[in-house]
């Protein structure tokens, strides 16, 4: 660079505060040091300029000799770190709040359920509406702990071996019915369904916020391409599945693509967006050892990647829906509805699945079939009805007479709870309304082949649970859960009072505690109940997320966790299943 002009090397203004800087320097004869941003080959990068005065050899003047380093690099990872930081914070931040409101959600959902219960005997249209508007309102904010838990990596999970493609491919119907005729969807996926580990429902929860997504980004309409690649091991990661959601629509600027991962980041108008979908995709996808990247420009679209490590588990067979139960062998059906055109369809829908219906409008006709000797081998039928007897208690006259008859009720939210409550006799099931076809072939099918009910009517003897709560308004709508349940329950407030539950000799059937007591960890109260009582059931209630059971409880007998706010219906069932009354 000998004999060139500054000039000719630097941009003009780098090159004239450089020359000015060096003035000063030999001037002064101190040394000078500086920051300078300058735009090179068009990107902008930092310098750290350092001049030096050096006397010459007469020492009468001196000479300037200067270096410069690039920081870009390092001031680009202090950004990201600084980022990742603030996260963490944030993560933390809404991690706690996300905990304390799940148990202010689960005060007001039990008592919800309770309120209902009791309301029963005077329920009109109008407040069953109230109660279901409150219920709903619940679950809303119940799923935005659950973004706020996902965002900051603690939502709970269910990793499964999944057949990603499979899964992908079968959210086509899916996303016709989310992102509307203007958008074209098409979906790609490699051959020989590779597995990975992670729980399937949020992943299809992710695929679906990226789908929606870039339906918002394309208002005009446009194609949207969903592929599944498997990705061959590179030099630093392993095998991966990639799944890229591409659309054509506006693309983002570096100014919005930076903030994208913040949680509340948003440039949809109030009310569209809620600016926790790719905090949620992010964390979830992070939490299941995977990564997410953006690839996008303004006006030329953009591209989401998620990847997945692969694994070489089998992918769990398909449980639910995808595989139609076993056929119907003819069994004899009494299907008990009031109205008119429900019971009609209801009967045509039952057949159809290769029943043999019978069908009445009332709880007296249906009397008069039973003494007439009919027999039948499940009873399905609407829960509240005028006249009486009232169908449960038609109910428990018909199992009076054959043990070994099967019930099923169909029910709307409110008189699901009456249900619940109204009865000692545990081995009721419901299904809730509205259902699809293949939901009550299901519930038909679980039920018919399930035990006799003679058989699990006698395993639901009510059952003696010490519960372990330290917040006295859940533990007090537990305790009236439980006893609506037909259980009953000994309260303790922290660990040492549960010890000396145990301690003085109480027989108990199941302990349920909460995660965080004042004087102990809830894990550590059910390892040492464990120990005093070999075998004990156990069901963790928790607001806490990520939680697993330590081995020796896992090991050790049954247990169970359910996550705050839960239900009446998940509670109970968590029950039976722990005092191993279910399969
Ligand atoms: N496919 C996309 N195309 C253009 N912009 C996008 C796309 N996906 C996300 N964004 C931008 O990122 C922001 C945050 O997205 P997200 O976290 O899903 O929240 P929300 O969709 O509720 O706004 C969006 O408001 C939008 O500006
Ligand atoms: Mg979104």
């Amino acid at each position: 660079m000998r004999g060139r002009q500054l000039g000719d090397l630097l941009p003009r203004e780098t090159a004239e505060r450089l020359r000015g800087e060096i003035e000063t320097c030999a001037a002064t004869s101190q040394p000078i040091r500086y920051e300078q941003t300058s735009e090179l080959d068009g990107e902008e990068r930092v310098f750290e300029v350092a001049l030096a005065p050096v006397p010459t050899a007469d020492g009468r003047s001196v000479r300037v000799v200067g270096s410069a380093r690039d920081l870009t690099e390092r001031r680009k990872g202090e950004q990201q770190l600084r980022q990742a930081q603030k996260m963490e914070v944030v993560g933390q931040l809404t991690g706690g709040v996300a905990h304390d409101f799940n148990n202010l959600l689960q005060v007001v959902k039990g008592n919800l359920e309770l309120l209902s219960a009791e309301l029963a005997p005077v329920m009109t249209p109008a407040i069953a509406k109230r109660l279901r508007d409150a219920m709903a309102g619940t679950d809303r904010g119940a799923k935005l702990t659950r973004q706020l838990l996902a965002f900051s990596r603690r939502q709970p999970l269910a990793p499964k071996p999944t057949d990603v493609g499979a899964l992908v491919a079968a959210m086509s119907d899916l996303f016709d019915r989310t992102l509307g005729e203007t958008i074209e969807v098409e979906i790609t996926r490699d051959p020989g369904g590779w597995t990975a580990l992670v729980d399937p429902a949020q992943l299809e929860n992710a695929v679906l916020n990226l789908a929606i997504n870039g339906r918002d980004a394309m208002p005009g309409g446009g194609r949207l391409a969903i592929a599944v690649r498997h990705l061959a091991a590179g030099a630093r990661e392993g095998e991966r599945i990639a799944i890229s959601v591409t659309d054509v629509g506006c693309g983002m600027p570096q100014s919005v693509l930076s903030r994208v991962f913040e949680p509340f980041f948003s440039t949809k108008p109030e009310g569209r967006g809620t600016g926790l979908g790719l905090p949620q995709v992010q964390g979830f996808i992070e939490q299941s050892q995977g990564r997410i990247a953006i690839e996008s420009a303004p006006g030329e679209g953009t591209t989401v990647r998620l990847f997945l490590p692969r694994s070489h588990a089998e992918a769990a067979p398909e449980a639910d829906a995808e595989a139609p139960p076993a056929p119907a062998q003819g069994e004899r059906i009494l299907l008990l509805e009031d109205d008119d055109a429900v019971r009609s369809s209801v009967a045509d829908l039952v057949a159809s699945l290769g029943y043999d219906v019978t069908a009445v409008g009332s709880t007296r006709e249906a009397v008069a079939l039973l003494e007439s000797g009919r027999a039948f081998d499940l009873l399905l039928s609407d829960v509240v009805m005028p006249g009486s007897p009232t169908p449960p208690d038609f109910a428990r006259l018909a199992r009076a007479k054959s043990p070994d008859l099967k019930v099923l009720f169909m029910s709307g939210y409110a008189e699901n709870v009456i249900v619940h409550q109204g009865r000692i006799d545990a081995d009721v099931h419901l299904i809730q309304k509205p259902y699809r076809k293949d939901q009550l072939a299901q519930a038909l099918r679980g039920l018919l082949e399930g035990p006799p009910a003679s058989v699990a009517a006698e395993a639901a003897a009510p059952l003696r649970i010490l519960l372990v709560e330290d917040e006295p308004l859940i533990a007090m709508s537990l305790v009236e859960l439980l006893t609506s349940f037909g259980h009953s329950a000994t309260e303790a407030r922290n660990a040492s009072t549960a010890k000396k539950a145990i301690q003085g000799g109480e027989p108990f059937d199941l302990l349920l505690t909460d995660l965080g007591l004042p004087d102990d960890d809830g894990a550590a109260l059910a390892e040492w109940c464990r120990r005093e009582r070999p075998g004990l059931p156990v069901v963790f209630s928790t607001g806490r997320d990520g939680f697993e059971a330590p081995p020796a409880i896992a090991e050790g007998g049954r247990f169970a966790i359910v996550t705050k706010p839960f239900d009446a219906a998940t509670l109970r069932d968590a029950l039976e299943a722990c005092a191993g009354r279910r399969g």
